[in-house]
């Protein structure tokens, strides 16, 4: 007889639409072993390949992976370019099988920042994904949360000021619009690994009434079984959206 896999006790039908991932630990994960940081970027690759795998099996709609932060440009040169090395080794590699597994890549945050090898990959890396309508990967590069209000209330202030739009008119829709994730679905669920319980400017207007999910494993030894965990908890919980519970049950 088949053991019972953790996937099966996922219920399909209640999947969170859009997961966040904060991959946290990777520079801790390999001190440990007494090796370099960059060498615990490099196994969290395999993390990343697992998580997304597991994510398109299960038929989640939209997966956003925190890769590199505004603020990660001030790390250590060599690991800010050993990451970017990464980045480019990574996308260029990964390109068929996401296309085997139909899976779109998307990217948001200052892409105007990485270096233009980076860039060059990405587009190549957009445009042969882009007839995939299954799973969507958003990887965020050179992306925080200020970065990307600031930008919106500068769009939106533009667009008042060319007389596109009034100000009475701003409503929660349009600021959601001018947002990155504009056009994907609601994000449900936020998992931060590597044991820190903070969000670390990542999707802070999206985070609303997301479920928030904090794991000890380090992102390098993280698989798509801890994501099924998560995602079990997340259909364990009752999302009120601020209504009592009876309200919400006798829906
Ligand atoms: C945080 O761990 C992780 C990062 C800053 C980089 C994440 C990058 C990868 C997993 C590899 C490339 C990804 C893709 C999508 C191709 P940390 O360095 O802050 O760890 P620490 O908290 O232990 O120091």
């Amino acid at each position: 007889m088949t053991q019972p896999q953790k996937i099966d006790n996922i219920d399909k039908a209640r999947l969170p639409k859009h997961i966040a991932i904060i991959m946290d630990g990777n520079g801790r994960w390999a001190q440990q072993q007494g090796k370099d940081r960059l060498f615990g970027h490099f196994h969290g690759v395999e993390s990343v390949r697992s998580v997304t795998e597991g994510a398109a099996e299960l038929g989640v709609n939209c997966l956003t992976l925190y890769a590199f932060s505004t603020e990660n440009w001030d790390r250590p040169e060599n690991e800010v370019n050993g990451l970017m090395e990464l980045l480019i080794k990574t996308i260029h590699g990964e390109v068929p099988t996401l296309n085997k597994n139909n899976i779109r890549l998307f990217t948001i945050g200052d892409t105007s920042m990485l270096p233009k090898e980076v860039r060059g990959e990405l587009q190549l890396a957009l445009d042969k994904t882009a007839q995939n309508d299954g799973l969507k990967l958003i990887l965020a590069l050179s992306y925080s949360s200020h970065w990307e209000i600031t930008a919106a209330v500068k769009n939106i202030a533009e667009e008042v000021q060319s007389g596109k739009i009034a100000i009475e008119q701003i409503s929660d829709k349009v600021v959601a619009d001018h947002m990155s994730t504009a056009g994907f679905p609601t994000l449900e669920l936020m998992i931060r690994t590597g044991g820190e319980h903070r969000v670390s400017n990542f999707l802070l207007y999206q985070l609303a009434y997301a479920e928030l999910y904090f794991t000890d494993i380090q992102w390098p030894a993280y698989r798509k079984e801890d994501l099924f965990d998560a995602i079990i908890d997340f259909q364990k919980r009752e999302r009120r959206f601020g209504k009592t519970s009876e309200q919400v049950q006798s829906r």
